[in-house]
């Protein structure tokens, strides 16, 4: 939801704070500010609005200090003002925090009992007068930190800097991620690795109830009762440039057409064409296990919900294994039949979305095996996980998401081969025949990435509607949800999508002149059906937008404008029916003006509920 860094070296660190920052904005930027430390003398500055708010006002200021702490904000408590920026200070410390203190009011009421004063509206700032209070008491920096967190309850991901502990930064984390780049001789503390990886690729990912303490070139990991903890620095082997933009005008562009290496990435190694069967030795799965399976759950939210429906629809179908997909957000808070005897896989980009965390954690409360499906290394869903998926989609800095989407979806085709073949439900021909078909798909994503001129004419016939429908069945049901998603994201019109079947049901109240529909209708088992929701929207004067397979020669006639995708087995089409989809949304939104990559309200990673 924020992003926080810390830097602790032999280099200025208000330059190197601002640009990590820069790097973390997707993840919050609606004020940001800095701390450094020089000559025993803490320096604050912060602003409302996007980093180059702060930029400007410390452009004339001088920030000297080797040792420093920054925030970029997506508000919780309190607006987005001057005062409710971080770093907060309390007395001679400052803190920067990310995360949700759940009981900040009685720890507020309770401080300022205490003559504790308060400057803004946060959580996060009772959090700096609470560790303040243990100091007072006479107790050290780290471990009045330590006895600090004990008193929250939450979430938490925090740096803090203090003038009485001059070149010392302390962190901690419990539910929100926190990563430590070893340097030479400089220390890099941050919300994600791509706010470090220009500076080093030897990171430690802190885990939740760990603090961290650099100082005099020397790193400390402890627990929160001061027990050291021996941790293995990973070696990163994403290049500095995977994180930037390379060009494109946004990152989410960028991404959108990094997607056939996507593909070709996470199927790399992990399918035997010859033999017709999946390698996934890193879910923890034997395959008795997987033949004595009678149902999988799938636990995600927002686009990794989506790529768990056209999960269950492969899995269901290639291998024969009942699938319940769930919102994170619903399923923590119900009562589901999960036991010790089921698989239940957690969908998510980042690894650190607390929605989907809390299901992931109640399978494994219950005794279920938990798999993580996930982009993120390190993250604190694969390092809770029994068993990982990852999808080597690099990293994802746009806010909507797009490529990570592209690998769940192409590790979903990898799992249903497995499972299909491992149960019996796939022969070796099945499987020879589902390898030929995913090798075959990169060239195809190719083919529509190249043809985005024609995606872009027909963005420019539709950017001014403030409605839109998606329509889609089968397989494609999902993709019609996809893509409503992506253009409510990123330009604000409100689209929704439908089951096609459905419309009928309600929704076809809504078409009119002003309302475009994007119809889904590939060459697929459910085609007619398609050409059926086309002339009823057509029969009440709506606007048709078909995504269709190239030859097609019955809707072509019928839809207002039209965008032919390669033909491909129908089993295959969501790979390919969601490149126009995306590249619509981003066009749509490039030309109404919106932040493409940091849309309004949204962050990358919701590490809160
Ligand atoms: C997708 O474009 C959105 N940014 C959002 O729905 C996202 O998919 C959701 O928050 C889940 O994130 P995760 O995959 O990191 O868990």
């Amino acid at each position: 939801m924020c992003g926080i860094v810390g830097y602790v070296g032999e280099q200025q660190a208000s330059p190197l704070l601002m640009d990590s920052l820069k790097r973390l904005e997707y993840r919050g930027y609606d004020s940001a500010g800095i701390a450094t430390l020089h000559e025993e003398n803490i320096t604050v500055w912060r602003s409302s609005g996007k980093l180059t708010n702060l930029q400007n006002v410390i452009a004339g200021a001088p920030m000297p200090g080797t040792v420093g702490i920054g925030h970029t904000r997506w508000a919780t408590h309190g607006e987005p003002t001057e005062a409710n920026a971080h770093p907060h200070r309390s007395g001679h410390l400052v803190l920067v925090h990310n995360g949700i203190i759940e009981n900040y009011v009685e720890l507020k009421h309770d401080l300022a009992g205490d003559g504790y004063e308060f400057q803004s509206e946060t959580d996060s700032e009772v959090v700096a007068h609470l560790i303040h209070r243990w100091m007072a008491k006479g107790h050290g920096f780290q471990e009045s930190v330590r006895l600090g967190l004990k008193d929250l309850a939450g979430s938490y991901a925090i740096v803090l800097l203090s003038e009485d502990a001059p070149g010392m930064l302390v962190a901690a984390r419990a539910g929100c991620p926190l990563v430590v780049g070893l340097g030479d001789g400089d220390f890099f503390i941050a919300s994600d690795i791509p706010a470090i990886l220009h500076h080093t690729r030897k990171i430690i990912f802190l885990d939740d109830g760990e603090t961290c303490t650099v100082a005099n070139n020397q790193i400390t990991i402890t627990d929160l009762d001061g027990i050291t903890r021996e941790k293995t620095p990973t070696h990163i082997d994403w290049t500095p440039g995977m994180a930037e933009k390379e060009g494109y005008r946004h990152f989410m562009l960028k991404e959108i057409h990094e997607q056939p290496q996507v593909v070709l990435h996470t199927l790399m190694g992990r399918y035997n064409p010859e033999h017709g069967d999946a390698v996934l030795p890193d879910l923890g799965l034997n395959p008795d296990t997987i033949r004595n399976l009678t149902r999988l759950w799938l636990v995600a939210c927002g686009t990794s919900w989506h790529s768990a429906l056209i999960g269950k629809y492969l899995i269901e179908t290639m291998a024969k294994l009942p699938v319940h997909v769930e919102l994170g957000s619903e399923f923590r808070h119900r009562d589901s039949l999960l036991n010790k005897d089921d698989v239940v896989i957690g969908v998510s980009q980042s690894g650190e979305t607390a929605d989907t965390l809390a299901g992931t954690r109640e399978a494994t409360a219950r005794g279920a095996h938990v798999i993580a499906l996930c982009n993120s290394v390190g993250s604190t869903m694969t390092r809770e996980a029994d068993g990982i998926l990852y999808t080597h989609a690099g990293p994802e800095i746009g806010v909507a998401s797009t490529k990570a989407f592209m690998g769940q979806v192409t590790a979903f085709y990898l799992l249903a081969l497995l499972l299909g073949r491992t149960r019996g439900a796939m022969t070796p021909e099945d499987g020879v025949a589902w390898c030929s078909h995913l090798a075959g798909i990169a060239p195809h994503i190719e083919h529509i990435l190249a043809t985005e001129p024609e995606i872009e004419r027909i963005a420019g016939k539709y950017y001014r509607d403030s409605d839109a429908l998606y329509l889609g069945r089968g397989l494609n049901f999902p993709i019609a949800l996809e893509g409503a998603l992506k253009l409510k994201e990123i330009s604000y019109i409100h689209a929704e999508g439908y089951a096609a079947g459905e419309m009928k049901h309600g929704p076809i109240a809504l078409i009119d002149r002003q309302m475009p529909v994007v119809v889904l209708a590939p060459r697929d088992h459910l085609y007619d059906k398609m050409v059926t929701a086309v002339r009823e929207v057509k029969a009440r004067n709506g606007l048709v937008v078909a995504i269709v397979t190239e030859g097609d020669d019955t809707i072509v006639d019928l839809a207002d404008d039209v965008y032919r995708i390669p033909e491909v087995d129908p089993m295959f089409t969501p790979f390919l029916v969601t490149i126009p989809l995306q590249l619509l949304a981003y066009h749509i939104a490039t030309l109404r003006g919106t932040d493409v990559d940091q849309p309004r309200n949204l962050a990358k990673s919701v590490t809160v509920e």
